[in-house]
């Protein structure tokens, strides 16, 4: 169960980067168009969509993880104090971004409106999740996928 939810949530996290950037890149470029189209809607809802299935993942993974530790070393030691901090607030914080961008989106009058609320928080959110994944060159125990 463990190995199965940490394959997941590792390959999650480019379904997450894929839909991140194609629906920042659309939201630069479709600002003068006069229509919020079907496609615009649904590649930033699931964007959303699967942000939000990693944080229930990411959640169960910080119950049995053994690199989540709650010792008087946690934070002494590079790796547990990433998990167990680091990589869940700056992923926490990511998620809150994307939620509230989409949900501004939602309420926007103008298609330019739209758009822009999404380059805005999508945009913010991306640095914030590329910066808080452990990738393998950050010596942190984690692989590629
Ligand atoms: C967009 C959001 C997130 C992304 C892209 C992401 C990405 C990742 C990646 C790539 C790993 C390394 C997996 C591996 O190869 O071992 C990882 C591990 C982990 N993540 Fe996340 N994560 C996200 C959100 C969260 C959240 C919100 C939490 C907790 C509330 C969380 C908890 C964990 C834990 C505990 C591990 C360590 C799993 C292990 O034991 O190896 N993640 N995450």
């Amino acid at each position: 169960m463990y190995t199965m939810l940490q394959h997941a949530h590792s390959g999650i996290r480019w379904i997450i980067l894929i839909l991140l950037i194609v629906s920042i890149i659309g939201s630069f470029t479709k600002r003068n168009k006069s229509e919020f189209t079907d496609s615009d809607k649904k590649s930033y809802l699931f964007t959303m969509i699967f942000t939000h299935i990693q944080v229930l993942l990411g959640a169960v993974l910080y119950f049995i993880s053994p690199m989540v530790q709650f010792t008087s070393d946690t934070m002494k030691n590079a790796v547990t104090r990433f998990y167990t901090m680091e990589h869940a607030t700056l992923m926490l914080l990511a998620i809150i971004l994307i939620t509230i961008g989409y949900s501004r989106s939602k309420r926007a009058d103008s298609v330019a409106g739209k758009h822009k609320a999404i380059s805005i928080f999508y945009s913010i959110a991306l640095l914030l999740i590329l910066a808080g994944i452990p990738w393998p060159f950050r010596g942190l125990g984690a692989g590629w996928f």
